[in-house]
């Protein structure tokens, strides 16, 4: 099947690498128009390169998304250039595992939440507000199987993307009532294999306990979310909002 999302206009949040750099790729393969944003924007440049030279439509732009004045530009340059919006993909996130609460302090707690829990409330409210300007759309926001299940070394982490996962189911309701149009959903990857988790991947005990705990018996790809996300962007979902769709190869089944 191909052109899933042929003619949408998408916005990807930390597009510059791993699973927002293989889900910017995916839904230009399959149609759709794409704003690559990144803080890294020689990252963000370079995968929006990629899909261009691909034959596909995309441009980027440095966008921190902790910074609500910068998702205002973001929002104002779409509004100028691309006119319309169908699909945010609220990816931009950081880790900080492996400090327990103990060690945990207030600065490092305000840092994992300002971009995985204020970052997607602010990609969440002004993209609902363009799209339901245009008759609707599809939001899908990054939250992890740490936002279903506690880890130990994680509670920063564990705290931001339990949030995302129930501000999504909140800002779906609100939707539903306005019926505007837009759908609101979470995805929840397991282990994948990206810059996010570069380094433990390298200790062979590290990964092979991840390996371990993971049924299907392999370390995810960014591919196996961009996947995932494709069908959440697409039409094919018209009727799963609030949902929560797992990717974890079995993680969160046991
Ligand atoms: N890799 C995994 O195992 C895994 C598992 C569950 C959830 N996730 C989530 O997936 C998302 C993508 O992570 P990834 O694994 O592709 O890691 P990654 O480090 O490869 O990608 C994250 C991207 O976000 C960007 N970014 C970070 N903070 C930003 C900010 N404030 N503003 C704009 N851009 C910012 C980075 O520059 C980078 O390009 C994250 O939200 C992460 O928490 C990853």
């Amino acid at each position: 099947m191909t052109g899933r999302v042929e003619g949408k206009v998408a916005l990807i949040t930390g597009g510059g690498s791993g699973i927002g750099r293989a889900t910017s790729l995916t839904l230009a393969r399959e149609g759709a128009t794409v704003l690559v944003t990144d803080y890294r924007e020689d990252t963000a440049q370079e995968t929006a390169s990629m899909i261009v030279e691909a034959g596909g439509k995309a441009r980027a732009m440095a966008q921190d998304v902790t910074d609500e004045a910068q998702w205002q530009a973001v929002f104002a340059s779409l509004r100028a250039t691309e006119k319309r919006l169908d699909i945010v993909f609220n990816n931009a996130g950081v880790s900080n595992n492996g400090i327990l609460l103990s060690d945990t302090t207030l600065e490092q707690w305000r840092h994992v939440n300002a971009a995985n829990v204020e970052g997607v409330f602010l990609g969440t409210k002004y993209g609902i507000e363009m799209m339901a300007e245009t008759g609707g759309g599809s939001i899908i926001n990054v939250s992890s199987i740490y936002g279903k299940v506690g880890a130990i070394g994680s509670v920063s982490y564990n705290a931001s993307k339990g949030a995302v996962c129930l501000l999504t189911k909140g800002a779906a309701l609100e939707c539903g009532k306005e019926q505007n149009g837009v759908r609101v959903n979470s995805v929840h990857p397991g282990f994948i294999e990206t810059g996010m988790n570069a380094e433990r991947l390298k200790d062979n005990a590290a990964r092979d306990w991840m390996i371990s705990r993971t049924p299907i018996g392999r370390i995810g790809m960014p591919q196996d979310i961009a996947n995932g996300v494709l069908f959440l962007a697409s039409d094919e979902s018209s009727f799963i909002t609030g949902a929560e769709l797992v990717i974890d190869g079995g993680f969160t089944a046991i």
